[in-house]
């Protein structure tokens, strides 16, 4: 969508913040032994508590509230009783709705002891998103984001999940422009304007960037057992610095 009016901001502020906040709250949970689905639960009753209802069960029916994917689980995993491990690489993906306005936030969260290789591909990933958000003003394309995120996977030798990407939000989960792609194309030329809201999400991986879907219909992992990382936020595209939406 593109922010119209005052009340759409606020709208859009509010449930930012909530997403936000939720994934504050299951990464304070998270800890070697506890299920996905404890830390889906917490998730859940965070969303409840504050009026909210998540994107992914309401859109889609989605079996959880979050989604939470696991080392080379790189998004859509469900919860259930999946044990958290000590060197895991987690991670939360919160969407949902309030009042008619939605907002989508991941991050990958390393479970103690982290590996050299899942701190740099986090370091990595999380440099993609911010390269990204420091390339989107009004005026410039969407290819600006894919670029961005180019750079920070050759510098850092990672690959880019290409088929994985940002999607316009705001008034459903996945709206226009329906792919904001993580590498660079001449087809991603539609301008930013003020006012649009979309997600930025980079996956990068260590192996080859592309996912499968695993046998439960939803799940989508790295082919040969890699991790993945992810990032992201929903943002408002102005003339200068773009709004963080989901940043708490
Ligand atoms: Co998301
Ligand atoms: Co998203």
């Amino acid at each position: 969508m593109t922010v119209g009016s005052e009340e759409d901001l606020q709208g859009l502020m509010r449930i930012g913040r909530i997403v936000g906040l939720t994934i504050k709250a299951m990464q304070e949970a998270l800890r070697p032994g506890i299920t996905t689905a404890e830390l889906d639960a917490i998730g859940a009753a965070f969303l409840a508590k504050h009026g909210a209802r998540s994107a992914p069960q309401l859109m889609y029916n989605f079996p959880g509230a979050t989604c939470i994917s696991i080392n080379d689980e790189a998004a859509h995993g469900i919860p259930g009783d999946r044990k958290v491990q000590p060197g895991d690489l987690v991670n939360i993906d919160v969407s949902a709705e309030l009042d008619g306005y939605f907002a989508d936030s991941g991050a990958s969260i390393p479970v103690p002891p982290v590996s050299e290789e899942n701190q740099r591909l986090c370091n990595a990933t999380m440099a993609a998103l911010e390269r990204a958000l420091d390339a989107v003003t009004a005026g410039k394309r969407i290819n600006v984001i894919g670029r961005a995120v180019e750079i920070e996977a050759q510098r850092s030798g990672f690959n880019i999940i290409r088929e994985l990407g940002g999607h316009g939000i705001g008034r459903r989960l996945h709206e226009e422009p329906r792919n904001v792609p993580n590498y660079f194309t001449k087809r991603a030329s539609q301008p930013l304007v003020e006012g649009m809201v979309l997600t930025i999400e980079p996956f990068l991986t260590p192996g080859v960037g592309r996912v499968i879907t695993a046998p439960d219909g939803w799940t989508l992992r790295t082919p040969h057992g890699a991790p993945s990382a992810q990032y992201e936020h929903t943002i408002v595209i102005t003339k200068g610095k773009p709004l963080l939406l989901t940043a708490v």
